[in-house]
């Protein structure tokens, strides 16, 4: 089976060309960023935040009652997360969980049963899994590592655009702090920390259209895999 991983800062348009080259590819997309939102949100709906902190421990012995899942929806054609049996897709999108998910990320008790999961995705599908720690961790051997970046000033204007269209109430400065925020815990964690590994392709794209990138990425992939 063959594996791709798009690893890099927060708002770089990881999901959005993993999604395009997937459908390209005939590869099965996964969003390892959303299975931990998942376990924030889960964090959220049994009380595991007390005074904004997560509580660690209660998290941890709960670990085994969390259970996460992507399925494909014939009607909007995209695969949604599924958290206990309930799709969350939208759930774990908005800012009570981006503003809280690094935190949980950065539990290694958390990543270990993620990662195991994301690992197992892949035994028997072509996958191209996108996220922070995918080819420095979760797949070391990927077939192909991609490592996007972009300013913070251009990707927080992306993701405010974003927030706004979905009826967020939300400043610039607010979406800039989060994400800045974010870069820092990612980066800085000491478990699995964010990482460009030495053998990554650098994908700056703050000044590329999405097409631009997505042709950029493709021929790299259709000169190499
Ligand atoms: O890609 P995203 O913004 O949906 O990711 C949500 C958070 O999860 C982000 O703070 C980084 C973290 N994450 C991670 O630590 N490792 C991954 N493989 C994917 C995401």
């Amino acid at each position: 089976m063959k594996t791709i991983a798009i690893d890099g800062f927060s708002s770089t348009g990881k999901s959005t060309v993993a999604k395009q080259l997937a459908k390209q590819l005939g590869y099965v997309y996964i969003d390892s960023g959303a299975m931990y939102r998942a376990v924030t949100l889960f964090a959220l709906q049994h009380g595991l935040f007390v005074d904004n902190q997560i509580d660690k421990a209660g998290l941890v012995s709960e670990l085994d009652q969390i259970d996460i899942d992507f399925n494909f929806d014939l009607n909007d054609q995209k695969s949604h997360i599924y958290l206990n049996s309930q799709n969350v897709e939208h759930l774990i999108r908005g800012m009570e969980v981006s503003s809280r998910v690094s935190h949980v990320a950065a539990i290694p008790e958390v990543r270990e049963k993620l990662v195991a999961l994301q690992r197992k995705m892949s035994k028997t599908q072509n996958v191209i899994m996108d996220g922070r720690d995918i080819g420095s961790v979760v797949f070391p051997n990927a077939d192909f590592k991609f490592f996007m970046t972009a300013t913070p000033e251009e990707r927080a204007r992306r993701r405010f655009k974003e927030l706004k269209a979905k009826g967020d109430d939300i400043s610039f400065e607010e979406v800039l702090e989060n994400l800045k925020m974010r870069d820092d815990i990612d980066s800085s964690r000491s478990h699995s920390p964010l990482i460009q590994t030495e053998d990554a392709i650098v994908i700056d794209n703050t000044t590329l259209s999405q097409q631009e990138q997505l042709q950029l990425m493709r021929s790299y992939i259709d000169n190499y895999l």
